[in-house]
């Protein structure tokens, strides 16, 4: 074989979605082994915000997955929640690895059992594989582009609720809400009163997988960052559900909301968006 055919396999192959999630579920369960190592502790978190929490393990897990990437994927870059951007060390790849170390900071600090290692990937910008991992269920959520969404390697699929009465959703609250609880309480309140069930937490990546696994039907949140929702977004989708912005426009992390659901009352939760927040305006 000539050396650019070879090359060109080579590179084809490092981009692979499934081996990307492969390699995405490795990393997040070591990561997911440190922050197991730190449940039951008592922490003294410290604060990047109000009520935003940071702990030693959210900088451990980071440390360790950071290290790991460099070693076995020196062309890719990385995004991480703790430390921000890294460019690839080696020739790019195209390949950009978007981290939370610890999502669900503020269960883990309190030993609320609820807190994921969330490793999303991305390939020339687009989403093609992730994997989140809660160590303290030992679940491990994973997806490849066009290779359907697993639960411990066994297929999954979102749930077939069609009426938003039927329906258990989950919210979170981004870290201003003491400052602007106008912007989440309307929204609230409405699938308070519509749906069957709402439950609040505190994991946006579990929330988004439990989705794909049918156990949520949809989930809503204001302002949530890329290392939150990567891994879950391709997770959903491969799962059969439908990830937007509250309007059903394209979901942009940091940019737009994000609404995920099981495609089937996804129609019914952005009325109730949207006419929850007209209220919030008037
Ligand atoms: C938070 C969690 C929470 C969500 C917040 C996120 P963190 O992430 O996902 O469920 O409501 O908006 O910031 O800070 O625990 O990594
Ligand atoms: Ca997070
Ligand atoms: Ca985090």
């Amino acid at each position: 074989m000539s050396e650019p055919l070879a090359r060109t396999r080579e590179t084809a192959a490092e981009r692979d979605p499934r081996r990307l999630r492969d390699a995405a579920a490795e990393l997040a369960r070591e990561a997911g082994a440190i922050v197991r190592s730190g449940y039951g502790q008592i922490h003294a978190p410290e604060r990047k915000g109000r009520i935003d929490l940071v702990t030693d393990f959210d900088r451990r897990s980071e440390k360790l997955l950071l290290q790991r990437i460099a070693e076995r994927f020196p062309g890719d870059a990385v995004l991480a929640e703790e430390s921000g951007t890294h460019s690839a060390r080696g020739a790019k790849s195209g390949v950009r690895w978007v981290i939370d170390p610890l999502d669900g900071t503020t269960n883990f600090a309190h030993n609320y059992p609820f807190f994921a290692v969330s490793v999303g990937v991305e390939v020339d910008g687009e989403l093609v594989a992730g994997a989140v991992f809660d160590p303290v269920r030992e679940e491990m959520f994973a997806a490849a582009r066009g290779a359907g969404a697993t639960l411990g390697g066994a297929p999954i699929a979102v749930s077939p609720i069609e009426r938003l009465e039927d329906a258990l959703l989950v919210t979170g609250f981004p870290y201003d809400v003491r400052e602007h609880p106008e912007r989440v309480m309307p929204a609230f309140e409405a699938f308070l009163t519509r749906a069957q069930g709402v439950r609040r937490d505190g994991s946006a990546a579990l929330n988004m997988c439990y989705v794909a696994a049918g156990r949520f039907d949809g989930f809503w949140e204001p302002t949530l960052s890329a290392w939150d929702t990567s891994a879950g977004t391709v997770i959903v989708r491969e799962a059969g559900g439908r990830v937007t912005d509250y309007a059903g426009g394209g979901f942009r992390p940091g940019e737009t909301s994000i609404l995920a659901t099981n495609g089937r009352v996804h129609d019914a939760m952005k009325r109730v968006l949207a006419d929850s927040l007209g209220r919030s305006r008037r």
